[in-house]
């Protein structure tokens, strides 16, 4: 999918802060009226709105969070590419099981955000807490290590690779048989081998994918690449999981699962999501906080309500209306 396919996608819903077609519109109320949900209710029993508080510094994280120290906090952070300011002065919290959003149109610094967090690019200015520990000087091994795992805009798989494989590798992060066992192919390396195929099917099995294991990943559609991509993340054990665009080149079938499976995913492991979608039913749907960015700079944080009333977000995707 292309940036102008994108951003089209943002701009031509009918809701105000983008969104999909009316038709999709349409064939969403269908589907809820067909599970016997009311409209104007929430739509599926999971996705209860979350009652967010703000702790101090103006954060916002939901209530069951508050005590916890936050997975993440970024403070005053930045990068400047030249003279490009791409993050300017971000401040952020995630909650330990929060699931967050940070949204904003085309080029307004949300990769490059991930890109921080990760360590492919060192900040200019600012610090980044993982689970209250200062992240500087940590490279991007180190960082896997401590629980930051993430997927990206463009799949990166192990195309020629098994879907089995691709998901050993993530687990190789966790688990070490040490050199000589493995040289030697002594009982513990074995016994690691049989640890890592059953890890690994439970957790194709998360999205319905151990049937696929023998298959090679770079065969599969396009939507169980992406799947594979969250369930390889998911395998190296994080506390944090950063989901880059988790829904582009997904059908509207293939998004409400996705939906589905990212709640799943954090009431089961009890980690924290932070996703970058342009797909504002995902985004409405499921974030308990959501951060907006706009050429860098963080425009609106608030609750989905709070996101979609905000005439500056709307602004920033729709253009000044008179
Ligand atoms: N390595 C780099 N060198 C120079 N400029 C960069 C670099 N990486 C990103 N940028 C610039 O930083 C800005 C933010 O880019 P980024 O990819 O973070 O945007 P984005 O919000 O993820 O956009 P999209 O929704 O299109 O993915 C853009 O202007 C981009 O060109
Ligand atoms: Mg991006």
């Amino acid at each position: 999918m292309t940036r102008d396919e994108k951003t089209y996608k943002v701009q031509s819903g009918s809701a105000p802060v983008g969104g999909r077609t009316e038709g999709t519109y349409k064939a969403q109320s269908e589907r809820a009226a067909a599970a016997g949900v009311e409209q104007g209710r929430e739509t599926h029993p999971k996705r209860q709105r979350t009652k967010m508080v703000a702790p101090p510094n103006n954060y916002l994280v939901p209530e069951r969070d508050a005590l916890k120290t936050p997975v993440l906090e970024c403070r005053h952070l930045g990068i400047d590419f030249g003279g490009l300011k791409a993050v300017e002065d971000l401040n952020l919290m995630v909650g330990k099981t929060e699931i967050a959003g940070l949204i904003g149109p085309n080029g307004a610094g949300k990769t490059t955000v991930f890109n921080l967090l990760t360590k492919v690019y060192q900040p200019t200015r600012g610090t980044i807490l993982l689970d209250g520990v200062d992240t500087a000087g940590m490279d991007t091994a180190r960082v896997s290590r401590e629980g930051i795992a993430r997927t990206f805009q463009n799949i990166r798989l192990f195309d020629s690779l098994t879907v089995e494989d691709n998901v050993k590798i993530g687990l190789h992060n966790q688990v070490d048989c040490g050199m000589w066992s493995g040289i030697f192919r002594m009982p513990r390396y074995w016994l690691s081998e049989k640890e890592f195929h059953d890890r690994a099917l439970e957790l194709l099995d998360v999205f319905n994918m151990a049937d696929n294991a023998n298959d090679i990943a770079g065969s599969l559609p396009y939507g169980a690449q992406r799947r594979l991509e969250i369930v390889r993340a998911l395998a190296t054990g994080p506390k944090l999981l950063l989901l880059d665009e988790p829904a582009a080149g997904m059908n509207p079938v293939e998004t409400e699962e996705l939906m589905d499976n990212i709640v799943k995913i954090r009431d089961d492991f009890q980690i924290a999501v932070l996703l970058i979608e342009h797909d504002m039913d995902l985004v409405m749907g499921i974030c308990e906080g959501i951060v907006v960015l706009n050429f860098g700079k963080v425009i609106a944080k608030g609750t989905p309500e709070e996101i979609q009333a905000n005439p500056q977000v709307v602004e920033a995707y729709l253009g000044k209306q008179d």
